[in-house]
């Protein structure tokens, strides 16, 4: 099988080399790709977000499986243009992409289908954004109603930013959510959907401020790892019971069945479980460390999707390994990227056991060097025995890499590796990361228990 991956960034490396490991595939091609990427396979410089141009690639190519990487060219119905033309896609249709392209209709699906979210409200004017922010009180969460790749979000104790973010959104056309703040540990959960079942990968956690100790503003993510040894047990089967299942069913039922990753974006609250957000497509950078850790081969398991050939028993087998993910930035991320600076030591850091590079903001200047070209440079993924050695794997690649202004954190899966993380649990009135259950329960299998979690998690969205 010949499989045409559309994306340029770090998720985009990841499946391309998972796909190149697979041995059905006996091709791979990436558009546009990045410079990364194209040491490993070829690129074609095409608009991403062209469906047209999409479309003559993988006619060119006879592509048997097309894989569609980021949000932009799901929104602009890439998918549909190549589903129409006859292509295995795995991505969803524009109409299910709205899942992750309208926050308003992601809130009004999980109410539909009853998936437990924050309560939220959606605001129009300052007004009415004014009257949200009260209703639920601080902290503030005020969210572009579009694609805004992860920075649309604003998180805040004082209501004058709040306030002055939802105007900016209204200045610019749009409207807002105004949301109940959720506390507690967040997890990345990302669900393989062929429109009807669901097959749950490892969940992971990704790092959405810039800065060490969560602080800054957001990004698209700046690290992550899998898998979560802190999480309760049965936390993956429970989410894609309440969540993913009921919404998959929903978005089938309203005749625009979602295929693709539903990635659910999870916060563990005191209440239990909420859906934090939806997206369409596999994260970044959670993607470099899960793909890592996948031992099923990855073109089978997306063809499969792409052709209603999955089952809901379907089990994904992993390497034991833990991975770890540091994404270095540019200069001046996530408000105002540098580009062109060049890039030292990869070759070094790719030739440490245990590590690998995926490139995302990358280009070839024109004596062939690699200069920064985007905000998310590349990530550095460690594996490793445990969080505490793949971290050690993963921050001994970065050392080995440089430019001028590169920004990294420091402490991506730093509070895990020292046990820090306590879920509450709502059924048992206790820490299930109190338990010190082993790690390495069965991903995707019944684990029994605590599945019903709490009566208390009815769905909020009013
Ligand atoms: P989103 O684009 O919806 O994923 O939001 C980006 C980030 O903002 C999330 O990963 C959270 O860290 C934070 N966030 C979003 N919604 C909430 C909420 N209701 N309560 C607390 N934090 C939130
Ligand atoms: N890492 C967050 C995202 O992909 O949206």
């Amino acid at each position: 099988m010949k499989v045409l991956v559309i994306g340029p960034g770090g998720r985009e490396h990841a499946i391309v080399r998972s796909l190149q490991a697979d041995p059905y595939v006996t091709e791979v091609h990436a558009a546009p790709g990045n410079a990364g990427i194209a040491q490993d396979v070829p690129v074609h410089a095409v608009d991403a977000q062209d469906p047209g141009a999409v479309v003559e690639l993988a006619r060119g190519l006879e592509a048997g499986l097309v894989v569609v990487g980021p949000e932009a060219p799901l929104a602009a119905g890439v998918s549909d243009a190549l589903r129409e033309a006859g292509f295995p896609v795995f991505g969803p249709s524009r109409a299910a992409a709205q899942l992750e392209a309208s926050k308003a209709f992601a809130k009004e699906v999980m109410a539909e289908a009853g998936v437990p979210t924050a309560m939220a409200r959606v605001a129009a004017d300052t007004a009415e954004a004014a009257d949200a922010l009260d209703s639920f009180g601080a902290p503030y969460v005020v969210k572009d109603d579009g694609l805004a790749a992860g920075k649309g979000v604003v998180v805040t104790e004082d209501r004058a930013e709040a306030l002055a973010h939802a105007e900016a959104c209204f200045a610019a056309g749009g409207t807002v959510v105004v949301e109940e703040f959720l506390d507690g540990p967040e997890v990345s959960l990302f669900v393989i959907s062929d429109g009807t079942h669901a097959v749950p990968l490892a969940p992971a956690q990704d790092f959405k401020r810039i800065f060490d100790g969560d602080e800054g503003p957001n990004t698209g993510g700046m690290g992550a790892y899998t898998p979560l040894e802190w999480l309760p047990e049965g936390f993956v089967d429970e989410v894609v019971e309440r969540v993913a299942l009921p919404t998959i069913r929903e978005m089938a039922h309203r005749g625009t069945p979602f295929v693709g990753v539903l990635y659910c974006g999870l916060a563990l609250t005191r209440r239990g479980v909420r859906v934090i957000e939806f997206n369409a497509r596999f994260g970044d950078p959670e993607t470099q460390p899960v793909l890592a850790r996948l031992k099923t081969p990855l073109g089978r398991l997306l063809l499969a999707a792409a052709t209603g050939g999955l089952d809901d028993a379907d089990q994904l087998a992993w390497r034991p390994e833990t991975a770890v993910g540091v994404v270095l930035a540019s200069a001046g991320y996530p408000d105002a990227p540098r580009k062109g600076d060049v890039v030292s030591g990869l070759d070094e850091a790719a030739a440490l056991d245990g590590v690998s590079v995926l490139h995302a903001g990358t280009a070839a200047d024109a004596d062939g060097r690699i200069v920064t070209a985007g905000g998310r440079v590349l990530a550095v993924v460690g594996l490793g025995p445990d969080l505490r050695a793949a971290r050690a794997t993963a921050y001994d690649g970065v050392a080995r890499i440089s430019w001028d202004g590169a920004q990294y954190r420091r402490d991506i899966a730093q509070k895990a590796a020292e046990g820090g993380i306590a879920v509450p649990d709502p059924s048992r009135g206790r820490h299930a990361a109190d338990a010190g259950r082993p790690a390495a329960a069965p991903l995707g299998a019944s684990q029994g228990g605590s599945a019903d979690a709490s009566a208390e998690n009815e769905t909020e969205v009013r």
